[in-house]
């Protein structure tokens, strides 16, 4: 007998779960893109045991008849393709017909299901992959699956599950996220004894935001829409000469950006709180999160990631979701037209909505105060998981609850505002073991824009009163009070100017009395040979000066003395750091960083009013005069109202 056989389809079906499905938040993740693939406006999401007990998901979708029921549970069994041309539009979020059978072959499951037209529902119970029983079932139409047991028959897979907690927080935060992506919707996830979110539908984006974060967060985050036409380019196109008179050429499309980016205040440990949706669909991609690390570079401390949550919309042809089993990665057309208007339309938002920061924000704005707005749904290799828990998703503190106590002066006690319940529907009854995890959803209204956003705008109305230990400059105008960090303000003046001159090829420089030699170790002479043509035209005029010394002939006007010596050092230094793999934008912001850090005027150094009144109105001329090219904070106001409120004016 020949040693080749063919797998059983359980076996087939065993294996493509190992793809699809590792953990239960998979499952949930199979079964909400289902039901929001069947038109449902209302999905309640129901786990026990993390998920490994138990997964129930009812929705108020299509409904499915008897036979496509059954048909349902086949392998590549799918309403939603028909044919290969179909792959390359794919409007719905799921396409491969293998979810349901790879689910159903690890599990116990349950599902009851009715299409609206039909008198009697059907339900139908597998067990392990096998039918064990299909019956009629009088519910309302919808569909409702019951999954219990996860992996029971797969004991290698079960090992791999995490806490319970941890499993939840996943669930949690792929619930959570859906529910983002679809205001429109109705939401609810239970655990077996915690209403974990309840969200009615909404509006705007931004109430559902509201809704489950609450405002601290809200006030925190950018609101950012954008849109550009795609190219034409590589659009499938009959010859010219096989066109009709009216032929028109087809239309490439729009791609549209909305959603919400943190300001540079607020900053996390790592990218899980990057949520990115194509087409409605979470994915995870490295070409979109490193347009995103570009747009906050030198706005953010490299090791600190912004909170991102982004729309993206366009025409199925120019993105591939079918390039990963779980649907979770995509591969874009046009990719770098794609990259760079998510980049520069990030830099626009912070750009235009110059955010300033409160002074309480700029104190907890170090990362390692809140680690992850949110639950992880799935970190990146290599990255530490989230260490966020469900816990803090549902109750978390305003942030830098823990540091108001040392701060007492400036935190004002906040007069209790009016409850209001208009959100109707997520108003409970009594006794269904709701626990303040629901609160966000249906305390307060959105409020109401009572003040206008803080912007740095209006910095070049700056008055300068005088200066704090001859280090910060104290400014006010009709806002309220401000307080400039001299030395990152200049820093950060230089820097932009630096980069404009760097652009066109002008930038100041000076030559030096005395040449000055600096003394290299073997390996830096190598590093410099590498970046010296970029030195010269960033103003320097070095030279080898025998075997281990350089000498430096002129410099960039501003840059002196031991200064020129560090900046030397600190760009070689960089460029050792991270080795090769620099390419050229990266070593000539270094270079521009270093230079606008070593000429800019120091912390104890007096200015006089001229000097300040300069500083602040060049300042209100930079594209970010929120923080320094290295992430830190230049400007932080504290605002009229915050004023009132502390003196109990209001
Ligand atoms: N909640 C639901 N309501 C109505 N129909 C459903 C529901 N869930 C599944 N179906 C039907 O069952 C079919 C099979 O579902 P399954 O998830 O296995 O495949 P799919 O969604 O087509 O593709 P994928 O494997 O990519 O998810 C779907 O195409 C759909 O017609
Ligand atoms: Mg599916």
């Amino acid at each position: 007998m020949g040693r080749i056989r063919i797998l059983s389809d359980q076996v087939a079906n065993q294996i493509a779960a190992g793809e699809v499905v590792d953990r239960p938040a998979s499952v949930v993740k199979e079964l909400l893109e289902n039901a929001l693939d069947a038109g449902a406006t209302r999905i309640r999401v129901e786990v026990e045991g993390g998920g490994r007990k138990l997964i129930r998901i009812a929705d108020n979708g299509h409904g499915m008849m008897r036979d496509d029921a059954l048909l349902a549970f086949e392998r590549h069994a799918t309403s939603k393709i028909r044919s290969s041309d179909d792959l390359l539009s794919i409007a719905t979020l799921g396409f491969r017909g293998e979810a349901l059978p790879s689910i159903a072959s690890i599990a116990r499951l349950e599902m009851e299901t009715r299409a609206e037209d039909e008198a009697a529902g059907t339900r139908i119970e597998i067990v392990g992959g096998k039918v064990m029983r299909v019956d009629d079932a009088g519910i309302a139409s919808g569909t409702t699956f019951t999954i219990r047991d996860l992996f029971f028959n797969t004991p290698a897979r079960r090992k791999f599950l995490k806490a319970e907690s941890t499993e939840l927080s996943h669930v949690t935060a792929l619930v959570t996220h859906y529910a983002l992506a679809h205001p429109d919707k109705h939401f609810e996830l239970h655990s077996a004894t915690h209403a974990l979110l309840i969200a009615p539908p909404v509006r705007k984006p931004e109430e559902r935001i509201f809704q489950i974060f609450g405002s601290e967060t809200l006030d925190q985050l950018l609101s950012m829409a954008a849109e550009r036409p795609f190219d034409r380019a590589g659009l499938p196109e009959p010859p010219p000469w096989k066109r009709d008179e009216d032929y028109a050429a087809p239309d490439p499309g729009f791609l549209r950006i909305s959603g919400f980016i943190s300001k540079p205040e607020l900053q996390k440990l790592n990218r899980n709180s990057i949520y990115i949706f194509v087409n409605r669909r979470l994915i995870r991609d490295r070409l979109i999160l490193h347009a995103v690390s570009e747009a906050y570079r030198n706005v953010l401390p490299p090791t600190s990631f912004p909170v991102i949550l982004m729309f993206m919309e366009m025409p199925p042809h120019e993105v591939d979701v079918n390039v990963h089993p779980a649907k979770t990665e995509v591969r874009f057309r046009q990719q770098s037209l794609v990259h760079d208007f998510v980049r520069d339309s990030i830099r626009n938002t912070l750009i235009q909505t110059r955010p300033a920061a409160g002074f309480l924000a700029a104190l907890t704005a170090n990362p390692h105060a809140t680690p992850s707005l949110l639950p992880s749904v799935s970190p990146m290799p290599g990255e530490p998981e989230s260490m966020a828990s469900v816990d803090t998703l549902a109750s978390e503190p305003p942030p830098g609850s823990e540091e108001i106590a040392d701060f007492k002066l400036t935190y004002p006690p906040v007069p209790p505002e009016e409850v209001k319940l208009p959100f109707v529907e997520a108003s409970l009854a009594p006794g269904n073991g709701v626990t303040p995890m629901a609160r966000h959803a249906c305390d307060a209204e959105m409020p109401a824009q009572e003040e206008q956003v803080p912007s740095l705008n209006s910095l070049a109305s700056l008055k300068p009163l005088g200066q704090l230990r001859e280090s910060f400059i104290l400014a006010v105008n009709d806002e309220g009070l401000w307080i400039v960090d001299q030395h990152v303000a200049h820093e950060r003046i230089l820097f932009e100017k630096f980069l404009r001159e760097r652009e066109v090829e002008r930038v100041q420089h000076q030559r030096l009395l005395m040449p000055l030699l600096v003394e290299l170790l073997p390996h830096q002479m190598v590093l410099f040979a590498n970046i010296s043509a970029e030195l010269e035209r960033n103003g320097f005029e070095v030279e080898p000066f025998g075997p281990r010394t350089i000498a430096v002939k002129a410099a960039p006007v501003g840059l002196e003395g031991k200064e020129l010596e560090r900046t030397l050092m600190e760009v070689l230094e960089h460029s050792e750091r991270e080795n090769q793999a620099q390419n050229l934008e990266t070593l000539r912001t270094r270079i521009a960083a270093s230079i606008a850090c070593h000429s800019a005027i120091k912390v104890n150094m007096p200015l006089d009013t001229v000097r300040m009144e300069w500083l602040l109105a060049e300042l209100a001329k930079t594209a970010h005069p929120t923080s320094c090219p290295h992430g830190r904070p230049i400007v932080l106001r504290y605002s009229w109202k915050d004023i009132q409120r502390a003196f109990q004016r209001i």
